[in-house]
């Protein structure tokens, strides 16, 4: 059995449900364009609410940090990876939640206590010092020598500036072939972070005040590629039973051993990865020139790049033997790899057709530009991503390794220019008569709100807004909800609608201070960071929400809607698809 299975069984023994992995681009946080931690998609649920699941969760959750983008190409980075989870919502606390790891780690596992050692936080004005999780460990037979105290940079945790936040114990284990020293010492990084539990039971505000949360959570997180080669006893990740056989697969389609190309091995095997999950998450993302479209056309054209450094035909199927072999690895954990797999296969080779058709041309001009021994400026650069598709990001790596500079202060100059050159074009267009995208997407906000105000006259006034997500065809709606919803439900949800877009009801807005606007019992998503001034959007008397809009003036402009499709979401969440004819 792999970790993760063990890890799922293990806390589920102890009384833990497991929930699903949320998906990978955030559906009601739009602060962050991809989820870097396993808690992300908690956050409501530390701050307070009630789990449709119980107090004790566990789960393996899809992550990307964008942070780390740079770095893939050694032995440790990724930029997708998988974060083992458990979460005790105000039900159990340090003294379980470290026993349970100690165990999991020494019995299940079978980690030597001898190799490993821990940080506890070491306190301040506000927090005290963390005793009790070091008394914990000692009890447990980690010895004082390897038990370090460590300031709020080390072992407090947050999720952002504001939030849920606490002090936090870390478990360390020692990699390397090195006789393990008596004395844990944090700055020795032969000692590698494998575990971090985290006692959240603070939330913090815009202006840096911590309060207590209403209830004392656990916040556990291990990346799952560190514990498989810690247990593996492998010093590079790619050599985990988690990289070897896609490893294997580009050095067959490559014809190159590993050993002398395993930066762009690497590279190729964590980006395709990584396009393999954004592409088929839930959302829908396609290469693009902004957002998480952006990053996924970043990462596969990277990912094309090294493909071409080590003279893999481009127009070969290698990316899809290489996808192939990664689905096959994680299409029994996520459904939606499942049933996607097609869709991020055409997603890769589609990508491919369009950048390999201006790579090699890009690629030869480039050099011509190197010859020149110049740093690169910005109306070059700008010039290779116009005409060629290189990703700025892509010019600077091919600039950095001919030593080269580029002026990416210039670059962006240039990309302003271009993009407001485009925006008059279109400015243009919509005059000339053309509709633009937005008057049907404006539509759609507000059959949002019509929406969210017959479902609580429907099902109950505990309904909420989970996410939505509108796009030029349809609205998409969560929310909370118990049950699938009968055909009576649905229809009369449906009717609602209609009947309010028929009595021409007024849409008005006004901006007001956040906390008045609740008290006059304004809908606000819950985890949403609201500024201070807030825009409130009321349709006639029936629907008052905090929103950014736009929405129409008046309902009767929306024609005629339609529920089209009641699925879940996720544990307790419901999800509509409709559409306004
Ligand atoms: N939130 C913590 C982390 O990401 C523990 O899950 O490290």
């Amino acid at each position: 059995m792999n970790v993760k299975d063990l890890y799922i069984n293990y806390f589920v023994k102890k009384g833990h449900t497991q929930i699903p992995s949320a998906p990978i681009v955030p559906e009601n946080d739009p602060s962050v364009l991809f989820n870097t931690a396993g808690m992300q998609p908690l956050i409501p649920y530390l701050m307070g609410e009630p789990h449709p699941s119980g107090k004790r969760l566990c789960d393996y959750q899809k992550c990307l940090r964008l942070t780390d983008l740079e770095e893939v190409g050694d032995t440790t980075h990724h930029t997708f990876f998988e974060m083992l989870g458990n979460w005790s919502l105000g039900d159990y606390f340090k003294k379980e939640s470290i026993t349970y790891s100690f165990e999991f780690l020494t019995s299940v596992l079978k980690i030597p206590v001898e190799r490993l050692a821990v940080s506890v936080f070491a306190g301040t004005d506000r927090v005290p010092k963390d005793t009790e999780s070091a008394s914990i460990w000692e009890s447990l037979g980690l010895p004082k020598e390897r038990i370090a105290f460590l300031g709020m940079d080390d072992n407090f945790w947050a999720a952002g500036e504001t939030g849920p936040c606490g002090s936090d114990t870390e478990i360390f284990y020692w990699r390397s072939n090195e006789n393990v020293p008596v004395e844990f010492d944090p700055e020795d990084d032969r000692w590698v972070e494998i575990w971090n539990n985290v006692f959240m039971e603070f939330n913090r505000d815009e202006n840096g005040n911590i309060t207590n949360l209403p209830k004392k959570n656990v916040d556990t997180g291990m990346g799952y590629e560190r514990i498989v080669s810690v247990i593996e006893g492998v010093n590079d990740n790619y050599n985990s039973s988690i990289w070897k056989d896609v490893i294997a697969v580009i050095e067959k389609i490559s014809k190159l051993p590993y050993q002398g190309n395993e930066k762009s091995m690497r590279i190729i095997a964590d980006h395709i990865r990584t396009s393999v999950f954004i592409s088929s998450d839930p959302a829908g993302i396609k290469p693009s020139n902004t957002d998480q479209g952006y990053i996924l056309r970043r990462l596969i054209r990277r990912a094309i790049r090294h493909a071409k450094k080590l003279n893999i035909d481009i127009n070969s199927n290698w990316e899809e033997q290489i996808a192939k072999q990664i689905i096959a690895k994680y299409e029994d954990y996520y459904t939606e790899i499942k049933e996607n797999k097609n869709i991020a296969l055409t997603v890769l080779k589609e990508e491919k057709i369009k950048f390999g058709r201006t790579l090699e041309k890009g690629l030869k001009e480039f050099e011509k530009i190197a010859q020149r021994n110049e740093n690169i400026d910005g109306t070059t650069a700008f010039h290779l991503y116009d005409t060629y598709g290189f990703p700025i990001e892509l010019t600077i790596e091919l600039a950095t390794e001919r030593k080269l500079q580029v002026d990416e202060k210039g670059f962006q100059e240039k990309m302003k220019e271009h993009q407001e050159k485009s925006r008059t074009a279109s400015v243009g267009k919509f005059k000339g008569g053309l509709a633009g995208n937005s008057e049907i997407e404006t539509k759609y906000h507000t059959a949002t709100h019509l929406l969210n105000a017959a479902l609580k006259e429907v099902i109950g006034h505990d309904t909420h807004q989970r996410g939505s997500n509108i796009t030029e065809e349809r609205m998409r709606f969560d929310f909370n909800c118990d049950h699938k919803l009968t055909d009576e439900e649905k229809q009369k949800t449906e009717d609602l609608v209609n009947q309010w877009i028929k009595d021409s009801l007024e849409v008005t807005k006004e901006s007001m201070n956040k906390q008045e606007a609740l008290e006059k019992g304004a809908e606000a998503m819950f985890i949403e960071k609201y500024p201070d001034i807030v825009n409130v959007y009321s349709i006639g008397n029936i629907s008052k929400e905090i929103c950014g809009g736009p929405h129409v003036k008046n309902t009767s402009e929306l024609g005629h809607f339609k529920i089209k499709k009641e699925e879940a979401s996720s544990a307790g969440v419901r999800r509509i698809k409709a559409v306004l004819e």
